[in-house]
């Protein structure tokens, strides 16, 4: 009963044989230039119904870094969730990349910021070049806290970011499981509302090693071949990234294990909070449940085996804890078998 994370699990079987029929053919170039890597950025903009570019790297750690240090300067500021991954789980890696740039964390309870926020926050850049160069802000679409923007959410927040001068990044690291939450097209969340550059996740929902920087305004992708080469992130063979990003998007794959995932999660959610002793203080909206559990049963859990992590208590916000409760964080994964489910909800 592993619910720790969705990359716990494996690699979709589909991905693997796309792998493994890379594998057999030794005629592709390399660096980019093979024909699955230009065929997987064609079958992409078929995706999102518009003109893109696509550059493959091997995490979600990069792809953020690296998307940011196109649209921010080394003297600019990047506004995102107090808790978003770039703020507090990437040891200064957007900062490394960016070659300086600030990252200024804005709290509220939902794992959301709006534009108020940002403004809010922006009325403490009054001295000029005193202070970073208000130049991005940063959401992460399916956020730390398993909630998910609305398509207006985004919208607003790329009307302020626009007005202000600002670029608008989006953190995909499960944009799948976002786009099956919304039932929307991929575009209508992504370049319809205003996002400039994403961080396309895969490996998170299926794929082995695969996140993509998607640029959707295209002038962001000048250079960027050679901002990814001295980050250390062009594969020799990427023709396995290639592959990989083909069989993630054959049929509607991502969609089709997001949606099982968020399925998943729906049922732990629902099947939790009717114990009377167990809280679902967020709601649950794609493949992660966060419970306030009683300390009693949380043990139950984990001596019967289940893996999942604490969370901090700090997210809460006001009202808190209780001495005998734990915060708790269950990801569902494509894989996570459904047996699983049952049996921690028996418990
Ligand atoms: C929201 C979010 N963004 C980015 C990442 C980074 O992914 P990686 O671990 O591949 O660097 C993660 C991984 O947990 C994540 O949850």
């Amino acid at each position: 009963m592993n619910f720790a994370s969705d990359n716990v699990y494996g690699v979709h079987p589909k991905i693997m044989a796309a792998l493994e029929a890379a594998n057999r053919d030794a005629t592709h170039k390399s660096y980019g230039y093979d024909d699955l890597t230009k065929r997987a950025e064609e079958k992409l903009a078929g995706v999102f119904g518009c003109d893109l570019r696509m550059f493959c790297v091997a995490t979600g750690t990069a792809a953020n870094g690296l998307a940011l240090s196109a649209m921010v300067p080394p003297y600019g500021a990047v506004f995102c969730h107090a808790e978003a991954h770039i703020a507090v789980d990437e040891c200064n890696s957007p900062e490394l990349f960016t070659g300086g740039a600030k990252i200024i964390g804005v709290h509220s309870g939902n794992g959301k910021i709006a534009p108020a926020q940002i403004e809010r926050a922006l009325k403490g850049f009054n001295k000029g070049e005193h202070d970073p160069k208000p130049a991005a802000v940063s959401i992460t679409v399916t956020t730390e806290l398993g909630t998910v923007y609305s398509v207006a959410e985004v919208k607003a927040l790329s009307a302020l970011a626009k007005a202000k001068g600002m670029g608008l990044h989006m953190d995909g690291a499960r944009f799948a499981n976002a786009v099956a939450a919304l039932g929307c097209a991929p575009a209508d969340i992504s370049w319809k509302a205003g996002v400039d550059a994403l961080s396309f996740g895969a490996t998170k929902n299926g794929a082995m090693f695969l996140e993509a920087v998607v640029f959707f305004d295209l002038k962001l992708a000048e250079d960027f071949t050679y901002r990814r080469m001295r980050g250390g992130q062009l594969f020799s063979k990427t023709r396995y990234q290639g592959a990989q990003m083909l069989a993630y998007l054959a049929d509607g794959l991502w969609l089709e294990n997001a949606r099982r995932a968020n399925g998943l999660a729906k049922t732990l959610s629902e099947g939790l909070a009717k114990k009377n002793s167990v809280r679902i203080p967020l709601p649950t909206q794609a493949n992660e449940v966060f419970a306030v559990l009683p300390r009693a049963l949380h043990e139950k859990l984990q001596a019967a085996g289940a893996v999942y992590y604490d969370w901090s208590p700090e997210c809460l916000g006001p009202g808190g804890l209780a001495e005998d409760e734990v915060f708790v964080r269950f990801v569902l994964s494509f894989a996570t078998p459904e047996e699983d489910v049952e049996a921690l909800l028996k418990l």
